[in-house]
């Protein structure tokens, strides 16, 4: 089994800081540093360091090299990825003393994805591989609708998340990770309990994994819950380790693994990856785990 990811590919400038800027105000950096990134880059680095086949479609601009790189370096498939004149999706992020971060993302080349780009990626694959999305490219519902009408198993990550989410054709969603923003958004429910009680009662067939960020995280599968909690670590930067979560957990699911193996391995992965800076560079391999 198989999984194509169509996801952004961001270059990440990040700056070490104090404190999130606040508004009005001026901070000087303490560090600068340049890293590939972008939720889908990340995942797809995440899924193919577990060990899964992983390919990755989307789009880079002319100076997509570093992006390309990193995945054929953690061992992805980059051959659906096309090449356009517009520049790369790129992310401003802050990541303040406690770990925590604020993020700007420039879509780029990610949000000029044509229809028969995403025709020419999605004809690599087969009925009972699968689909993995974020929101962070072009064209999210109809290549929903264009991977389900393949036979293929959907999983939706909605980060960001933005007011066209709820219009997407969701019930096409085999498997959604949310967050407890997302999952609040997606019902209008804060307890994030609540909001996974909403979500199986309208995709009663999907999996729903809320992660809770140190919280730890639950899921609903097979009409059962599952509750595991986060290990205890010296946060340095978080970006990417919902990124590093959502790729083991699917790694693992595609191996069969039970839910709960699925979500204790992504938590050990995703402790990891907080660890230390970065995106992609963060995310462990499977052998660190
Ligand atoms: O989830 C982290 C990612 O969000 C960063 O790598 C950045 O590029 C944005 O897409």
């Amino acid at each position: 089994m198989k999984l194509l990811n169509f996801g952004s590919l961001n270059i990440d400038l990040v700056y070490r800081m104090d404190h999130l800027v606040r508004p009005g105000e001026t901070q000087a950096a303490q560090s600068f540093a340049r890293f590939p990134g972008g939720k889908g880059l990340n995942q797809s680095v995440a899924l193919a360091r577990a060990g899964a086949t992983v390919l990755h479609a989307g789009k880079v601009g002319p100076d997509g090299a570093l992006l390309l790189d990193t995945l054929r370096d953690a061992g992805a498939d980059v051959s659906p990825v096309a090449v356009g004149p517009e520049p790369s999706g790129h992310a401003v992020i802050q990541v303040e003393r406690s770990g925590q971060n604020s993020i700007i993302i420039y879509p780029g080349a990610n949000g000029c994805i044509t229809r028969a780009e995403m025709d020419a990626a999605l004809a690599k694959m087969d009925a009972g591989d699968w689909i993995l999305l974020q929101n962070e490219i072009n064209g999210i519902p109809a290549i929903m609708e264009k991977a389900k009408a393949r036979g293929l198993k959907i999983a939706f990550n909605p980060a960001p998340m933005d007011q066209g989410v709820r219009a997407y054709p969701l019930e096409l969603v085999d498997l959604f990770v949310v967050n407890e923003t997302e999952a609040a958004a997606l019902t209008g429910l804060t307890e994030e309990a609540d909001a996974l009680a909403a979500m199986e009662r309208t995709y009663p067939n999907a999996i729903h994994v809320v992660t809770l960020g140190a919280r730890g995280s639950l899921c609903s599968a097979n009409g059962q819950r599952y509750t595991v909690e986060a290990k205890k670590v010296q946060a340095v930067d978080t970006t990417a380790a919902g990124d590093t979560y959502i790729g083991y957990f699917l790694a693992l699911l595609m191996e069969g693994a039970p839910v709960d193996v699925c979500m204790e391995t992504a938590t050990r992965a995703s402790a990891i990856a907080v660890s230390r800076m970065g995106a992609a560079p963060s995310i462990p391999l499977r052998s660190e785990l």
